[in-house]
């Protein structure tokens, strides 16, 4: 018989059922160091005091109006939003696969508009996620996620992630644009090189291309810049953002120039919910938080102290561990082990991690977790490497 939730996650045999900053307990008061955070969404911890006040305070005077209305918090959001990125203007979702479903939209309608309605390519990377729409699996394109559910939405070409030689050669007068995440989040924390990231600038401007950033696991201060194509010195015309961006509560965003979002005019797009007071408020108080040079400090220099200690870790453990790899706090284990058993020993050892491909484990904690959480969470995972090596996992 089929579980009454459509059984399509592999969940462990866990459920929480309060949090605290960077800790989860069970309902019988156990506690685990949670490392990802809800897959990098709980940017400021669980039940951030600043946080619930601002939703508490919200809830209690007006949740839904929809997007017939003025929506005053998603005004000053959107104020924030381009007031500290590339962008002009700004468009709320619920999730990053509705961001990618318009930031597909607006590429291909901003060449519809400029009389080029042929060009609707867009050159995408093997590895990548950006979804599980019908949009954004063909973005993608891995046989897991497309197997089954063609015809797929055509335009997408897939090339090696960083194969600058390939995107050179692919690149046409038929290609809307491409579309890449600075750091590949499901695909394992492989970062872009910078040097690559510019490159692609420069050919975007060359051939007029638009290019999109997935910001959606790898912003909102993850790296420790406020959006991770700022290492590169180098701004995209369009980029979605979700998960830390509501720190916990479902809100998304696509980020663009006035130029890209030229073609979306009034009725082009919408939303019921997206960019509601509930997820206005909370983003709100969340960029107030994150969009702060000193913060984006703390971010950069306990994501060096993690790394440092993380690096201890994989000389301590050379045969559970290869490498570390990621920038800021979003960094990636590559396990000689098979992943899905360090997380399992992680599980023993009451630490959380994420499974990544490549064979990675993802640290993805809570942007604020103290000097004193890394040092737990080190010994944490030091118990669950011996644990493997031991056998006893
Ligand atoms: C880079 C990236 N893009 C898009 C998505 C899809 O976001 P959501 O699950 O909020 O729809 C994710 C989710 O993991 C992601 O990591």
């Amino acid at each position: 018989m089929i579980a009454s939730v459509l059984p399509t996650y592999n969940r462990a045999p866990l459920a929480f059922e309060r949090g605290e900053g960077v800790w989860l307990f069970t309902a019988d008061g156990t506690a685990y160091l949670d490392l990802g955070a809800g897959i990098a969404v709980n940017a400021l911890g669980h039940a951030n005091p600043v946080l619930v006040g601002a939703l508490t305070e919200q809830a209690g005077r007006l949740w839904h109006v929809s997007n017939l209305y003025q929506i005053p918090h998603q005004q000053r959001l959107a104020d924030l939003l381009v007031a500290n990125t590339f962008a002009d203007t700004v468009f709320f979702t619920n999730s990053g696969t509705e961001a990618a479903e318009l930031a597909i939209k607006m590429a291909r309608k901003y060449w519809y508009d400029k009389g080029q309605p042929d060009r609707t390519g867009i050159i995408a990377f093997e590895g990548a996620f950006h979804g599980r729409s019908t949009g954004a699996i063909a973005a993608a394109g891995s046989e897991k996620m497309v197997k089954g559910f063609g015809p797929l939405m055509p335009g997408f070409t897939h090339l090696p992630y960083g194969d600058m030689a390939a995107l050179k050669a692919a690149v046409g007068p038929q290609t809307a644009a491409i579309l890449i995440e600075p750091v590949q989040g499901e695909g394992g924390i492989r970062p872009l090189p910078d040097a690559d990231l510019r490159a692609i600038r420069a050919l975007c401007d060359e051939t007029g291309t638009l290019l999109i950033l997935d910001e959606v696991q790898c912003g909102m201060g993850r790296t420790g810049r406020l959006f991770a194509h700022e290492w590169a010195g180098i701004a995209p015309d369009i980029m979605m953002v979700a998960k830390g961006i509501g720190g916990g509560f479902p809100l998304g965003a696509v980020l663009a120039t006035e130029n890209a979002a030229s073609g979306m005019t009034a009725g082009t797009h919408g939303s019921t919910y997206g960019g509601n007071p509930l997820g206005c408020a909370v983003g709100c108080a969340v960029m107030e938080v994150i969009a702060d040079d000193a913060f984006l400090a703390e971010v950069r220099r306990k994501g060096a102290l993690l790394r440092q200690r993380l690096e201890g870790l994989v000389a301590t453990h050379p045969r559970v561990f290869e490498e570390v790899r990621g920038q800021g706090l979003m960094l990636g284990l590559k396990c000689r082990v098979p992943n899905g058993d360090v997380v399992n020993a992680g599980y023993a050892e009451r630490v959380l991690t994420v499974a990544g491909g490549d064979n990675v484990i993802r640290l993805l904690p809570p942007l604020n977790l103290t000097d004193g959480d890394i040092a737990e969470a080190l010994s944490r995972l030091d118990r669950a490497a011996a644990r493997l090596e031991g056998g006893d996992a």
